[in-house]
Order: structure tokens, then sequence, then C-alpha cells
């Protein structure tokens, strides 16, 4: 709602008790003693603005309902690089309907860098013939005829981290021209930025989308370098929160890459700047890709889904392991990442090299994680009744099981169910996690 009263002057804003009710209306009465043709004119520029001013509300209203839970989706990056194309998009929106993915609740399919290469001479972003034959449009219309959504990268420096064509500038043109693609989600990287202030190009390309005409979701890219969780909540819907992921559990690279472990200890730091259609993004996943174990992708998973952190895949979807939609899909992760509540966990503590991550759901249930984060086994020995959880996000401030125990449910349906009445005694192997959900008994 910022900033528009001083765009429209003549507007008196009047409000209901929904902030989403409130609309301009024009000050017709001071109009009144001047000749009619004066006031035909300014009556029509008036009711032109009325009806701007009406649909930029509109527009900005829509902004919170567009990520009210962490986006779900694919994007080409991690997996393809530069090596993208038209028919290769075009597969993995097949892929993402005929594997059940769609059904579990993933719909972005996201270009990321390398389908621009110029501007025309009005300044029109560029598509890459060779690799995108049919266009932009086409292809967003085969992907919504689909029943999916349709995503696109750009960056808000001269350039874009490979080089091709960047936004600045070009914000306001390029986001109409996303509009006319049929876009819904623009992710928005921070490479070539020269010196920009990161709040203020992010703010540009905001504003830019909210007045392209199509409600499109802003993912923002710019790696946490400048805080973003603490100022971008109402500019995108999402932010990266570290230097990009790489396919790894525990690892980090001087020139900025990270594992999971690393996203995690990052996402402990600011967990509470998550919320409903504003998230932490922890990065696009890694799992199918191959370079970690079965073991380590179930916990790069159920760290993400603690975390409610968006789940935007990284492998090929035309070529997955069993396991690897079985990560992806299980419907018991998803529910937790997807809680309408919208809390992100946090680290209560960690025993033995375990952390304890917990997360208030729904309906008072609760998500607890156990991550073993060494590489050697370690035992995990908790008494229910032997702790109480403090945080706001639960009912009456703390979570305490030794008067009204939980019933135990394992995630993943691996292992027995049981109940808080007795302490968890079992073994993590290295890396290994154990993902439950408690419900009250009664
Ligand atoms: C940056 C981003 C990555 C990816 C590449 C593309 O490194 O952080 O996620 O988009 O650019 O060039």
């Amino acid at each position: 709602m910022h900033g528009q009263t001083l765009l429209l002057p003549s507007f008196v804003l009047v409000s209901s008790c929904s902030p989403q009710k409130q609309y301009f209306y024009p000050l017709l009465s001071t109009y009144t003693n001047t000749s009619s043709l004066i006031n035909m004119k300014r009556t029509s520029l008036i009711l032109v603005l009325f009806l701007l001013a009406n649909f930029i509300q509109a527009q900005t209203a829509g902004f919170d309902q567009l990520a009210k839970t962490p986006p779900m989706g694919w994007n080409s990056w991690n997996k393809f690089g530069c090596n993208i194309s038209e028919s290769l998009i075009k597969e993995m929106a097949d892929a993402m309907v005929s594997s059940g993915m769609k059904d579990a609740g993933y719909n972005y399919i996201v270009i990321d860098d390398c389908w621009q290469v110029g501007r025309d001479e009005n300044g029109n972003i560029l598509a890459d013939k060779d690799r995108f034959p049919n266009g932009m449009k086409a292809l967003a219309d085969y992907i919504h005829s689909k029943g999916l959504k349709f995503g696109l990268y750009s960056c808000a420096g001269s350039k874009t981290c490979q080089g091709r064509p960047g936004s600045r500038g070009y914000q306001f043109q390029d986001a109409l021209q996303y509009a006319r693609w049929g876009v819904d989600y623009l992710k928005y990287d921070w490479c070539y930025d020269e010196g920009q202030n990161a709040k203020a190009a992010y703010q540009t390309m905001s504003d830019a989308l909210k007045a392209c005409g199509r409600p499109i979701v802003l993912s923002i890219c710019e790696w946490g370098e400048s805080k973003p969780w603490e100022w971008a909540k109402g500019i995108g819907q999402l932010w990266r929160i570290t230097p990009d992921i790489r396919d790894c559990f525990d690892c980090s690279f001087n020139w900025g890459g990270v594992g999971v472990l690393q996203i995690l200890d990052k996402a402990m730091e600011i967990y509470g700047a998550a919320g409903p259609g504003h998230w932490n993004d922890l990065e696009m996943l890694e799992i199918g890709n191959g370079n970690q174990t079965e073991t380590e992708y179930r916990s790069h998973m159920a760290i993400w889904c603690m975390m409610a952190a968006p789940l935007i895949a990284g492998n090929d979807l035309r070529q997955m392991e069993p396991l690897t939609k079985d990560i992806l899909c299980n419907a018991g992760a998803l529910a937790i990442d997807q809680d309408t509540l919208g809390h992100s966990a946090f680290r209560y503590l960690t025993l033995n090299g375990i952390d304890i991550l917990v997360k208030p759901l729904s309906g008072g249930e609760v998500a607890f994680l156990f991550v073993n984060r060494s590489n050697k086994p370690a035992e995990l020995n908790y008494d229910w009744n032997a702790y109480t959880v403090y945080d706001e996000g639960f009912e009456h401030g703390s979570f305490y099981v030794a008067k009204t125990p939980y019933k135990i449910q394992d995630v993943w349906g691996k292992q027995k169910t049981g109940t808080t009445q007795k302490p968890l005694k079992t073994i993590l192997d290295a890396h290994e996690s154990l993902f439950l959900r408690l419900k009250k008994i009664n």
C-alpha cells in the first residue's frame, strides 16, 4: 500500500477495516465552480487516475496472496546450467505432470540464466531464437496448458551472472514483456550490480511487476549479502540467504559455494523472518543430482521442509530414480513444508552433535527433526518429558509434554510410531536425520 497516496494527491483514501479493501475516491467537489468543459476534462482525468489507482491497489493487494505457502517448482540451473532449450523445458513440464510432482504440489517451471541474447532496437529483451525457436509466449502457453506456471530469470545488474543482458534501466519494459509472455515468477539475480543499493534495486523491479498487469512472484536472488530478510518483505515473496548451493552435505568453497549444513546454519540465524507470503529461500534443491547419499538427500529435504523453505527441484525430472521421487513427493514432508501457519523451525538444542529442530504446526501439532551433523554415527537419547520448548509459535508460548503426551509419527514411515511417554533412543548414521510429526493423543 506504500507510497500510492503521494502519487495521487487529488484522491482520498477510504479505508474499511480490512487493508485490502482500501480504495481511492476522487474529490469531485473541488471542481464544481469552473467551466463545464474544464470540468469534463478534469473529471475524465480523475476517472482515469481513479481506475489506475484501483488497478495498482488491486495488484498490490494480491501480492501477499501469491506465495501464502512456500513456492514449489523446478529450475533449470542446478542440473543444466546454460545448456537449456525449448524442447528441454517442455520435456521437464511433461515430466512434472507424469511423475506425479504436479499432483504433489509442484507447479513452477523456471528457466534460469542464458535464455536471453540481446535487445532489439527498441530495447525489448530478446530470447535466444536458436534455443527457443517458438519464443517465450508459445512456451508459456505450453506450460500453462499443462496446468503449470512459468518462471524466468533476470538480473538487477547490467548483465546476468553469465554475461547476458540484465534488466538495469529496463525494469518496467521487461516487466511488461514478461506479462505479455505470460510469466508467473521472476528469479532476479545480483551480478554486475555496479554499486547499486540492493533494496532500491529490488524495489524498482517489484514496482515494475506490480504495475505490469499480471501477478508475478518476485524471487530475490541477492545471496543474503545485504540482509534481505530485514527489508524484502513486501518487495519480493522469497529471498536467497546464502551463496549458491553445491551438491554436498557439509562443504564450503572460498568462491562462495555452500552445502546443506552451511545453509541450515545460516537459516537458523534468521528463522523468524519467514512467514506466509515472505520466505527465506534456502536455495534450489540438489536432491537427485547424484553427489550425496540417500540419507543425506533425505536430511536435505527434511531441513528445507522444517524451515518452510521454497521447494524448487534442481534435478532432471525425466529420469528420476524412484528414491528421488519418493523424497521429493513425500506427502508427509510436503505437508510440513506447506503448513498454513507458515512458521520456520528453530534449533532448540544440539545434543551429542545432533541438532534438534522444532517447528510449530497448525492444529497444535509439532514437527521435530533430529539431524546428526557429524560424519560418524551418533547416539540419540532424548527424554521428551525432560524439556520444555519455548517459542512464540506455540499456542501457549511453550511445548511441554509431561502432562499431555503426544503420538509420534515418523514422516518417512520408516520407524515404528510411539508416544512421547517413552524417551527416544536410537543411533543416527552419519548425516542421518529422524523426521517426526507429533499429535496430541486426545
Ligand atoms: C547466480 C545465482 C544462481 C544462478 C546463476 C546463473 O550464481 O545465484 O542461482 O541463477 O547465477 O548464472
